[in-house]
């Protein structure tokens, strides 16, 4: 191997063009692609800006063309050459240094590589385990690496903007206490403690409302957050929150700032012009019209409430399910009357997943309703559906009849699936949507008390407030979600400030006396301390960078994510340890060694 002397690098692999001719230069980075022709090789170098093709000629530099030969994939080289046009004909128009080469007349061998297990050059089809093991390898796919770049300047740019916003960056402990996000915690023992455990934080929500008594006014912190969950596509057990709190404030100052954040982001990464106030909608109005409280609204086909109009209709199923309290909604596929018998099939296996216990449809032709069900109805059910749907020859209605809840989820998965198979989510289109006036708290029947929606911390809107201890599940709150294209991308609420509000909200959750004490008597103490009026939101930074950059999957958007299974495949943890380490912690693990 060669070392690198008094070489200096000049450029970057992605700035020379036909302004650098016959300069020379020195370029270093890993060979991509060689080609070699027998006699001249050609090779793309790459380094994190991008591609140039190096070119070694044995007609005019022989010395380093025999050395060449010997270069394979993701070899390390420093090169010093001359800026050559290309020949016309052989110019590349996608890179930006493709009207150049390099002829080089000095190559060094900064470092061989082993054949990696993929190609960098292109997309195969290589499991993400193995993909995750070499991430340091992953990573250097320019589009991957790219997804890393737009993600620092994200962070750059909320940086610039909270801190021109007077907001001041401030640390929060990771060994701490539990908090009350409603996840698993993940857990640290404490040696010099027996028996006593650390919780890495689920978020820093009251160490960020601490901050306001202490007066610090407005806070922020780009920060990782832990959470032992069930992991979806959009969910990892570390991921990061820009996490905001402000004092002497409403809900419009912070719905403001993150608009303008937000606005700044997309414009400095995607050159986009969004354009704030973002739209609103209730919590209410949500589910009623998409069946969820994160709608994706860049298409239309809302669920449609058919209880009262199909109240007494000659269907059983449908009669029955409303007698009982139960509702029918439909959604109108708009133009698909034509699907087939087997895409009505999948469609019902696809809702029967989420515990549809079936799928009526109707296809609306131009002289009839084409349906199994169709005999059912009478001139006046069909006449009110029809201008309930807005239904028109050449449309699909289908059907959900069930308890409230279930038909909102079976129908709102449906529509997210056939907006996907018609190719109707656009992903260059950004949809932001405030969801407000969530309730304040659910029935948890499993553990027979109210919990909080949001978290216990959340404000309750004043003027539900005498409602709170009689019909608690009308109470709703001074939370609000940012939705992005279907997706929560933030929350956050304006928060309790006041202690006896405090303790009636902790009442109504069933948290008595002693329990509060023990699990967040801090944060009740330095409310009696001249707590100011504040509130803030987190946003999911892995999740606004999944959407930025298109990615599917939040892996994508993270330099060393976990699987699935919560595990790194690249340092193989979570690891056992020694028995003597356990020990120490004053851990008597009986699980056996693997
Ligand atoms: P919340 O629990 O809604 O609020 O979290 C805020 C945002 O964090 C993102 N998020 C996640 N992203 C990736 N993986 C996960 N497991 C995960 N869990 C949450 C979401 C979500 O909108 N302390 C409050 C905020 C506040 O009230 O100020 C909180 O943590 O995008
Ligand atoms: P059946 O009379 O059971 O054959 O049902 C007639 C049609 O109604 C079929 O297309 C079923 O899939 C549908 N269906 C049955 N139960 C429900 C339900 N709970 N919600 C929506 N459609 C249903």
């Amino acid at each position: 191997m060669d070392s690198l002397g008094a070489l200096r690098r000049t450029h970057d692999c992605n700035s020379l063009g036909l302004d650098n001719l016959n300069q020379e230069v020195v370029l270093m980075g890993w060979v991509l692609r060689r080609r070699d022709h027998g006699g001249v090789i050609f090779i793309d170098l790459r380094d994190r800006w991008g591609i140039t093709q190096i070119v070694f000629n044995p007609e005019i530099n022989p010395e380093p063309h025999a050395k060449a030969h010997q270069l394979r994939s993701e070899w390390v080289l420093a090169v010093r050459g001359k800026v050559e046009a290309r020949p016309g004909d052989m110019a590349n128009p996608k890179l930006k240094t493709g009207a150049i080469e390099i002829l080089v007349n000095e190559l060094r061998i900064l470092n061989a590589s082993r054949t990696p297990p993929f190609p960098l050059d292109e997309d195969s089809d290589v499991s993400d385990n193995i993909r995750l093991q070499y991430r340091y390898l992953d990573l250097r796919r320019p589009e991957i690496g790219a997804n890393l770049v737009m993600r620092h300047k994200v962070m750059q740019g909320v940086r610039n903007f909270l801190c021109d916003n007077g907001f001041l960056e401030i640390e929060t402990p990771m060994l701490t206490r539990s908090t009350p996000e409603g996840a698993r915690d993940y857990l640290v023992p404490s040696r010099v403690n027996a028996g006593k455990f650390f919780a890495l934080p689920q978020s820093p929500q009251l160490f960020k409302q601490l901050l306001m008594v202490a007066g610090m006014d407005r806070y922020f912190q780009i920060v990782k957050c832990f959470r032992d969950e069930d992991l979806r596509a959009d969910r990892q057990p570390e991921f990061t929150q820009i996490d905001l709190e402000l004092s002497f404030i409403s809900e419009e100052d912070i719905m403001a700032i993150a608009e303008g954040m937000v606005k700044k982001i997309f414009k400095e990464t995607r050159s986009i012009e969004l354009t704030p106030p973002f739209p609103r909608m209730t919590y209410q109005e949500a589910m009623s019209r998409y069946g969820n409280d994160k709608p994706d609204t860049r298409f239309g086909m809302e669920l449609v409430d058919l209880t009262e109009t199909l109240r007494g209709c000659g269907f059983k199923v449908f009669n029955a399910i409303i007698e009982e309290g139960g509702v029918v909604k439909a959604i109108n596929a708009k133009g698909c009357g034509n699907f087939s018998r087997k895409d009505l099939d999948d469609l019902t296996a696809f809702v029967a997943a989420f515990g549809a216990k079936g799928m009526a449809w109707i296809k609306v032709k131009e002289d009839e309703w084409q349906s199994p069900i169709t005999k059912f109805f009478n001139e006046n059910e069909i006449a009110a559906m029809r201008d309930a749907l807005g239904a028109e020859p050449g449309d699909l209605i289908l059907f959900g009849a069930d308890k409230l809840a279930p038909v909102n989820q079976q129908l709102s998965e449906l529509r997210l699936e056939l907006g996907r198979r018609l190719g109707l989510l656009d992903s260059n289109v950004f949809n932001f949507l405030w969801v407000t006036d969530f309730p304040l708290v659910e029935f948890d029947a499993e553990r027979k008390r109210y919990a909080a929606v949001h978290h216990p911390f959340t404000a309750p809107l004043e003027q539900d407030l005498d409602l709170l201890e009689t019909e608690p599940l009308k109470v709703r709150s001074r939370a609000y979600d940012l939705v992005l294209n279907g997706s929560e991308i933030g929350g956050g609420s304006i928060r309790i400030h006041s202690p006896q509000m405090q303790a009636r909200l902790l009442n109504l959750l069933g948290i008595g006396a002693e329990e509060a004490e023990e699990k967040f008597g801090f944060l009740l103490r330095a409310l009696d301390f001249g707590a100011p009026p504040h509130g803030g939101m987190a946003f999911g930074l892995d999740r606004l960078m999944m959407l930025l950059t298109g990615s599917s999957s939040i892996r994508d958007v993270i330099a060393f994510p976990k699987t699935q299974k919560a595990t790194c495949p690249l340092t193989d943890a979570p690891s056992s340890v020694e028995r003597k380490q356990l020990t120490e912690l004053h851990l008597r693990p009986d699980w056996k060694e693997a």
